[in-house]
C-alpha cells in the first residue's frame, strides 16, 4: 500500500468507526456485531502503527494515552454552569406553582395559550462541559463552582459515548453541557468484577461517575464504564440558534451527541404533571439512576427574557423523586444459604422507606465486603435501593456508631445444616459444604426445579416447599413425584382441592423437554439459554452425561468453568441416581435425535417475547424460534433484534420502542415461523 492509499484507507476506517459509534451510542441501533467493529478497529490500529505520521488526536484509536497528572488545571467557563432550583412540592402543586411563576414573569394572561416546556430527566451523575472547536473535542471541564472547573479532557476522551469529532457541519465553537453517568448494569458488572478480584467496589453509580472523571490517571478512568448524555449548550459561535430548546437538542443529536430519548414536550402545568408521573412510573426500569425530572421553558427567547436569579435560571426547575439512598440502623447480621450453598450475609434493618418501598433487609454480599465497609450490628448505615436491584448497604456513618457495636464474624458452620462453611482459596464467596444434606440448599434447589422456566410445577410455592422439606417428605426433586394427595392435604393451608391440583400439576410436569430438565437440575453455569443450546447439540441426555469438557467447550456459551461444572455434575453418583429416579418416577422429555431443522433463518438473531399470544403458547413460540436458530432472551437490550409484542405487552415493548428495536405482532411472528424472511 502506498502512503497516499494508506491515508485514504485510514480516513475511511475512521469515518466508518465513527459512524458505528454514532449508531451505537446516539441512535441505539448498532448496525454491525461487536466482532466486526473490533475488526475495523484493529485494522485502523495496524495502519496507524505502520504510518505513525498519519496519527490524529481525533482518531477513534486515540482515546487513552495521556499521562497521569499531578493536578487538574483550572478552566474558566465562558458561559457559567448554573444549577437548577429544586421544587420541593413533588405533587401537581409544584408544577402549577412553577408554571404560574413563569406566566407571571412573562406577562401572560388568562387568555394566552399554555406555555410549552421541554421535559427531561434529571440524571444523577456529574455535570461536564465539552468544548468543540472546528468540530473537534478540545477541552472537557467539570462544573466546579460554576465559574471555574477542572480540566478533565484526558478523562472525558476515554468515554466512548463522547464523540472526539462532531458529525456534519459543526459550528466554529460549540460547548456541550451534559452529564457523565454510569448505567446500573455497568455499575453492577464493574462491582461484581471488583468483588471477585477482592478489590473495593464503587459505592453507587453517581460516585462511580464523579470519582472516575476526577482520576488523575486517565488509564484508571478508561477502566470505568462511563456514559454521557447531553442536555444543553454553553458558548456557541458560528451557528444560528433555533427558536426552541427542543430544536437545539435535536441539533446536538445530529452532531453525534447522545441525548436521552426520555424527553418530551409538555403543555402547561398539566403537561408537566403528566410527564413527572410517566417518568416516575418507569423510573425503576430505566437503565440508569435519575433523581427527578427537569422542566425547561421551550422557547429560547423566553428563556433569555426570564433570565437568572443568583445562580439559578428562572426558566428551569427540577422536580425530585423519593431518594434511592436513606439512613437506617442494622439490627442484626444473619447469613442466608443459596441454592449452590453460597453464604450471603444479610443486614436486618430497622424498616426504612427508600426508592419507593419499605426495606427491612439489605445484602452485604460477602465477608470481605463487611470487613471493608466495617459494618457492625448497631451501626447507622446508608441503604441503597435503585431499580429492581436488591437493596444494599453502601456505607457506615461512623460518627453514629454506638460504643457497643459488634463486628460480624462469619460462622464456621452452616446455620441450617451444621456442615462446615468453607471459602475456597481465591474466591470471595464462602459456601456451605452440605450440598443436598443442607435443607436450605434443598429448598432452593426444589424451588428452582419447580420454577416456571424449569419444570413449571404450578401450586408448588415457597410455603409448600418449606413444609415438605422440613417434614422430610421431600429430600430431592425426584421425591416430588412420589407425593400423594393425602400427604399433601396434611400440609398447613392446603385443602383437599389444592392438594389434588398440585398432584395434577406434578403429573403434567412429568412430560417436559430436555432443555427444561437441564435447566431444572440447577447445574452451576447452566442457565436457561445454555440449557437449550446443550439440548439442541446433544439431543439426548445420555450423550451429554458422558461428554468430555473439551467437547462441551465447543458449544457456544459454554466456557471452561461451565464445562467443568457440567462434567462434575454428571460424574457425581448422587446426581446420576437422581436422574435414574426421575426416569423411574415417569418423568419423560423429548429426545429428538437432532431437533435442529435445516431452516436456520434466525441464526444469530435475538428475540424477546412479551405479552400474551393467542394462537400458541409462549413456550411453543420459544421452542419454534429456537429451532430456527434464534436466541430467545428475557430482556430487551441494544442487542435485541426483534420484540414480539402480544396482548397487554408492557415495559418490554416500551423499552423496544425506546431503543428502536423492530417490533412484531403475533401475525408477524407467525409469518416468521412459517419461514417468511424478515427484513430490518
Ligand atoms: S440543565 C441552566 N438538565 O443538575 C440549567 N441539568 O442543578 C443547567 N442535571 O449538576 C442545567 N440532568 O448536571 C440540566 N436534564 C438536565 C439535567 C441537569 C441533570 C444536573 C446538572 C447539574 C444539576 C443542576
Amino acid at each position: 500500500m502506498t502512503a497516499s492509499s494508506a491515508a485514504d484507507r485510514i480516513a475511511e476506517l475512521r469515518a466508518e468507526i465513527d459512524r458505528h459509534n454514532y449508531r451505537y451510542y446516539v441512535l441505539d441501533d448498532p448496525e454491525v456485531p461487536d466482532a466486526e467493529y473490533d475488526r475495523l478497529f484493529r485494522d485502523l490500529q495496524a495502519l496507524e502503527h505502520q504510518y505513525p505520521e498519519l496519527l490524529d488526536a481525533a482518531s477513534p484509536t486515540q482515546r487513552v494515552g495521556g499521562k497521569a497528572l499531578d493536578r487538574f488545571a483550572p478552566v474558566r467557563h465562558r458561559v457559567p454552569m448554573l444549577s437548577i432550583r429544586t421544587e420541593t412540592d413533588i405533587g401537581p402543586g409544584g408544577a402549577r406553582a412553577f408554571d404560574a411563576q413563569v406566566r407571571r414573569e412573562l406577562g401572560l394572561g388568562e387568555a394566552d395559550p399554555p406555555v410549552e416546556y421541554a421535559g427531561e430527566l434529571k440524571f444523577d451523575g456529574l455535570a461536564i462541559s465539552l468544548r468543540y472547536e472546528g468540530g473537534r473535542l478540545v477541552q472537557a471541564a467539570t462544573r466546579g463552582d460554576g465559574e471555574t472547573g477542572e480540566d478533565v479532557t484526558q478523562n472525558a476522551r476515554t468515554i466512548r459515548a463522547i464523540p472526539l469529532r462532531l458529525r456534519g457541519a459543526a459550528p466554529e465553537v460549540l460547548e456541550v453541557r451534559g452529564e457523565v453517568y454510569m448505567s446500573r448494569a455497568d455499575f453492577e458488572r464493574y462491582n461484581a468484577r471488583q468483588r471477585a478480584a477482592g478489590s473495593p467496589p464503587l459505592t453507587n453509580p453517581r460516585n462511580g461517575a464523579a470519582g472516575s472523571i476526577r482520576q488523575l490517571d486517565p488509564s484508571v478512568t478508561a477502566t470505568r464504564p462511563l456514559s454521557f448524555f447531553a442536555y444543553g449548550v454553553g458558548e456557541i459561535k458560528g451557528w444560528d440558534a433555533p427558536a426552541t430548546h427542543a430544536e437545539m437538542v435535536r441539533a446536538l443529536v445530529d452532531w453525534g451527541l447522545p441525548v436521552s430519548r426520555e424527553r418530551a414536550l409538555a403543555r402547561g402545568a398539566e403537561g408537566l404533571s403528566a410527564f413527572h408521573q410517566a417518568i416516575a412510573a418507569k423510573r425503576d426500569s430505566l437503565p440508569f439512576d435519575i433523581d427527578g425530572v427537569v422542566y425547561k421553558v421551550n422557547r429560547l427567547d423566553w428563556q433569555r427574557q426570564l433570565g437568572f436569579r443568583t445562580r439559578e435560571p428562572r426558566w428551569a426547575v427540577a422536580h425530585k423523586y423519593p431518594a434511592q439512598e436513606e439512613l437506617t440502623v442494622v439490627e442484626a447480621i444473619e447469613v442466608q444459604v443459596g441454592r449452590t450453598g453460597a453464604i450471603t450475609p444479610v443486614a436486618r434493618l430497622k424498616p426504612v422507606f427508600v426508592g419507593g418501598v419499605t426495606v427491612t433487609n439489605a445484602t452485604l454480599h460477602n465477608a470481605d465486603e463487611i470487613a471493608r465497609k466495617d459494618v457492625r450490628v448497631g451501626d447507622t448505615v446508608q441503604v441503597r435501593r435503585a431499580g429492581d436491584v436488591i437493596p444494599e448497604v453502601v456505607g457506615v456513618v461512623l460518627e453514629r456508631r454506638p460504643p457497643d457495636a459488634r463486628p460480624f464474624a462469619m460462622p464456621k458452620t452452616c446455620p441450617v445444616c451444621g456442615s462446615p462453611i468453607a471459602r475456597p482459596e481465591g474466591e470471595a464467596v464462602a459456601r456451605c459444604a452440605g450440598g443436598w444434606q443442607c435443607r436450605a440448599q434443598r429448598k432452593e434447589a426444589i424451588r428452582h426445579f419447580a420454577s416456571r422456566r424449569a419444570l413449571d410445577i404450578e401450586g408448588l410455592g415457597d410455603k409448600v416447599i418449606e413444609q415438605l422439606v422440613e417434614r422430610e417428605r421431600v429430600r430431592d426433586p425426584a421425591d416430588l413425584f412420589s407425593l400423594d394427595a393425602a400427604a399433601v392435604a396434611e400440609l398447613e393451608r392446603m385443602g383437599a382441592k389444592s392438594a389434588s391440583k398440585l398432584i395434577d400439576a406434578l403429573e403434567r410436569a412429568k412430560s417436559t423437554s430436555l432443555a427444561r430438565l437441564l435447566y431444572a437440575l440447577g447445574i452451576r453455569g447452566v442457565g436457561e439459554s445454555t440449557a437449550s443450546t446443550l439440548a439442541e447439540h446433544f439431543g439426548a441426555l445420555d450423550a451429554l452425561m458422558v461428554a468430555e469438557p473439551s467437547r462441551l467447550q465447543q458449544i457456544p456459551d459454554v466456557g471452561p468453568v461451565a464445562a467443568a461444572a457440567i462434567q462434575a455434575f454428571f460424574s457425581e453418583p448422587l446426581n446420576q441416581k437422581l436422574i435414574a429416579r426421575l426416569r423411574a418416577a415417569g418423568v419423560v422429555w423429548s429426545e429428538a435425535a437432532q431437533p435442529r431443522t435445516a431452516d436456520r433463518s434466525l441464526a444469530g438473531k435475538t428475540v424477546v417475547l412479551t405479552g400474551g399470544l393467542e394462537s400458541l403458547s409462549r413456550d411453543e413460540a420459544t421452542a419454534r424460534l429456537r429451532a430456527l436458530g434464534a436466541k430467545v432472551a428475557g430482556s430487551v437490550s441494544k442487542k435485541t433484534d426483534y420484540v414480539v409484542a402480544g396482548r397487554d405487552a408492557g415495559s418490554k415493548l416500551d423499552k423496544a420502542r425506546e431503543l428502536g428495536v423492530t417490533v412484531l405482532d403475533e401475525a408477524g411472528l407467525l409469518s416468521v415461523l412459517a419461514g417468511q424472511a424478515l427484513s430490518r
